[in-house]
């Protein structure tokens, strides 16, 4: 894979710095709900203090906005970024996409963003899939380098594009089954098991448009309607009561699964088992969870769902890489060129 320009070989001293962070984080009550992104965005911007740039200019999207939204405003987030880094060097831009040139990457907002800056770093990794005015426009204009997170998301999620150890095996969950399949035909002719639960599994069974084979549950946790406190049964797949919906994977099927992850030595897990946010039907995604974190193989967990109920059991410094990007792991994972990455100088 081409590696783009890192931000390590830049020369910051002294210079007017805007740095593209993916700070699109939850926000509830007009608090940040969840900070890893910020933090997550944070050795990048020590780094450009530590090596004295003369000001850092940070700019996001948070959320989608249909133009000025105070509900979506970024000073919660801003905040949030000053209290975990205090330096009166780094400013946080407006959400960037108040600004309707953004998305339609006009170049107008492009050499607004682009002011009297000096060096772009483009650092969001989850948005790099975007040919946005602040994801490829900007780096168009100015001096571009990838930030430290852009450059480990590349190297780790490009370990599975390599060669891997084996056995490798692949667990797709979770509803947006369109957004998963593209990953399934690039990745999942080479995994050695490819396991799939939640919506995905109904999908392949109805009309299984992969050219390889896939382990599907065998049993689910049926519920009488969709509803968290709705009544429960396990039975086998294909003997769902009518009207009953399944919302997790049933015990043997989480089996099944456990056994196959912890014969592996490379693993990708990207989307829960079932409605994870419901204990009645968190089963199945605690299970995987925990036998992904216990692997001592080579252990990607990609897409928001994933990574949150990895965090919530604790276990996202027990696996080997937690992406931050959703859509943009997705889309490298299936090939793609990702438009923020492509517009960065190659490392010479
Ligand atoms: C994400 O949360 O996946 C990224 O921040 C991109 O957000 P978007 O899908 O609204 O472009």
């Amino acid at each position: 894979m081409r590696a783009p320009r890192s931000v390590r070989d830049a020369d910051i001293a002294g210079k007017r710095m805007l740095v593209r962070s993916d700070l699109n984080v939850p926000l509830e009550e007009g608090r940040v709900a969840d900070d890893t992104r910020i933090r997550a965005s944070l050795p990048t911007l020590r780094l450009l203090l530590e090596r004295n740039a003369a000001e850092v200019t940070v700019c996001s999207h948070l959320g989608r906005p249909k133009g000025e939204d105070p509900a979506l405003s970024i000073r919660p987030v801003a905040d949030r970024l000053r209290e975990l880094l205090p330096d009166d060097r780094v400013r946080v831009l407006e959400n960037t996409r108040f600004n309707p040139g953004e998305t339609k990457n006009d170049p107008r907002f492009a050499r607004e963003l682009a002011d009297d800056n000096e060096l772009f770093v483009q650092d969001a990794f989850g948005s790099v899939h975007r040919a946005h005015a602040s994801t490829v426009g900007v780096a168009q204009l100015l001096l571009t380098y990838a930030g430290l997170l852009l450059e480990r998301e590349l190297t780790e999620l490009g370990k599975l594009l390599g060669e891997v150890q084996r056995p490798f095996v692949l667990i797709s969950g979770g509803a947006k089954v369109e957004d998963k399949l593209g990953v399934l035909k690039n990745l999942g002719g080479k995994a050695d098991s490819v396991l799939v639960g939640g919506k995905m599994a109904e999908e392949i069974r109805t009309n299984n448009p992969l050219p390889f084979d896939v382990v599907l549950p065998v049993d689910v946790v049926a519920a009488s309607e969709f509803a968290a406190d709705a009544e429960t049964k396990v039975v086998p797949y294909d003997a769902l009561p009518h009207g009953w919906l399944g919302l997790d994977i049933g015990p043997e099927t989480r089996e099944l699964f456990t056994q196959r992850i912890s014969e592996a030595r490379t693993i990708f897990w990207n989307g829960p088992m079932g409605v994870f946010e419901w204990p009645r039907f968190g089963e199945g995604t605690r299970a995987v969870a925990e036998a992904v974190a216990s692997s001592d193989g080579y252990s990607v967990v990609g897409g928001a769902d994933s990574a949150r109920a990895l965090g919530e059991l604790g276990l996202a410094d027990e696996v080997s890489w937690v992406s931050t990007g959703g859509g943009a792991a997705l889309e490298l994972l299936e090939g793609k060129e990702l438009p923020g990455v492509a517009v960065i100088p190659e490392r010479t």
